[in-house]
């Protein structure tokens, strides 16, 4: 819940965009914000006032002079009862009366009235987005130290045409805003690398061996280090979730190729291997699709041991600072947790139970204990994202961040 507790005023202009500002404000609401919005008469002809409610569960305010919303707040109170105002999508229209100060209808009045930090997604046709008049207005902007996400590249959801003028995806704004609500930064300066996902082990070109890792846990980590201030490299097997934001992704498939990118990020001050690194390899992949030959029996599997990155870490002339690593394990998970801290050289082993009945390969939830030479941590059973929030500080703490 990296935004529990924040209020965040949302400001819906007219544009096609604004289909996205729903899943926006589904996104805020899971981390925790509460989200008021305002929506200009230009919005309302393309999502419904009703829609923004439902999603939002607020009232959604709509005018200046509403009796009824002027009772219960007024344009002053939801201009300052908030942490951040977010304009999302920023129309053309909506950032010239921005720069200029007009303030013509709530939204605009709100933005002229308010104390608060305030950010805006820019969404328009790539036309209008290069024409001078909206570049001026932008730069009157920043000036105004208004923060902005965006416009993005790639095609207009209305003609097709390709240019500058899509809306940051719903996912990159929230990034942007944990970022702007967010504290100090204990990890500033320190690198990271983290591990997440599965490996793919080939056995021909168009077969592999591999199991049910998500990578949700390893990325969480990837992005709560970052938030955090750290500069981190995740090297994520291959997965089906995006990205984590403010993060470098690197993609590999197989665990070879895994330890060699992990290797090219040291030095670095924090190892967090999450990855579910497949033990074995199949020792010759073959270089053309195995043929099943009629009446033959099936082709047996030599299998090799894969390179064991965090073991690798753990004893590198170039180790980190601290070395984690997770054991997902079935039964003992304590007693194999704490062999595992000696044998792998790691800091930190975060055990988790994923016995088939947890449900966490691939869910949204993790249990975990932590394993250090200092004892043993049992933690609650949260979502993958608390947890990741809360090992991340815990590195924070371990490590003595420079903090700022
Ligand atoms: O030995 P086991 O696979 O249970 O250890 C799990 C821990 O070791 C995890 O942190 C995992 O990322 C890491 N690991 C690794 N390379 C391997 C196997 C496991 O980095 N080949």
């Amino acid at each position: 819940m990296t935004l529990a507790g924040k209020r965040i005023l949302l400001v819906i202009a007219g544009g096609i965009a604004a289909y996205k500002s729903l899943d926006l404000i589904r996104r805020l609401r899971e981390r925790g914000a509460e989200v008021r919005p305002i929506m200009t008469r230009g919005a309302q002809e393309f999502v419904t006032p009703l829609a923004v409610g439902a999603l939002s569960a607020s009232h959604v305010y709509t005018e200046l002079f509403s009796r009824e919303d002027e009772q219960d707040v007024g344009h002053i109170r939801l201009a300052r009862e908030c942490d951040l105002v977010l304009v999302a999508p920023a129309t053309a229209d909506l950032m010239a009366k921005m720069a200029n100060g007009l303030a013509d209808d709530l939204a605009s009045t709100v933005l002229l009235a308010t104390d608060r930090p305030v950010l805006i997604a820019p969404a328009m046709n790539p036309k209008m987005w290069v024409h001078p008049a909206t570049q001026r207005n932008f730069a009157l902007l920043q000036r105004d130290r208004i923060n902005a996400i965006g416009p993005m590249e790639g095609e207009m959801a209305e003609s097709g045409e390709r240019g500058r003028g899509r809306m940051a995806e719903p996912l990159e704004i929230v990034a942007r805003v944990e970022d702007l609500l967010s504290g100090p930064k204990p990890l500033a300066g320190l690198k990271a690398v983290v591990t997440s996902g599965p490996t793919h082990e080939p056995i021909d070109p168009v077969r592999y061996i591999a199991n049910r890792s998500s990578g949700k846990q390893g990325h969480a980590i990837a992005a709560a280090l970052a938030r955090l201030g750290a500069d981190v490299t995740l090297v994520s097997g291959p997965v089906t979730i995006p990205d984590p934001a403010g993060v470098q992704t690197r993609h590999v498939e197989r665990a070879e190729e895994m330890r060699d990118a992990v290797l090219s990020a040291l030095p670095a001050d924090i190892a967090v291997m999450v990855a579910a690194v497949a033990d074995w390899r199949v020792a010759t992949s073959a270089g053309q699709k195995i043929k099943k030959q009629p009446g033959e029996a099936p082709p047996p599997l030599q299998l090799a041991e894969n390179p064991d990155i965090l073991k690798t870490v753990g004893h590198h002339s170039e180790r980190p600072r601290l070395v984690v690593g997770f054991a997902a394990e079935t039964e003992n998970v304590e007693e194999n947790g704490r062999a595992k801290l000696e044998r792998k050289g790691a800091d930190l082993i975060v055990a988790n139970d994923v016995s088939p009945e947890t449900g966490v390969m691939g869910g949204d939830r993790n249990r975990v204990r932590l394993i250090s030479r200092g004892g043993v941590e049992a933690w609650p059973d949260l979502s993958k994202d608390d947890v990741a929030e809360r090992l991340a500080l815990w590195i924070a703490t371990q490590i003595g961040g420079t903090g700022t």
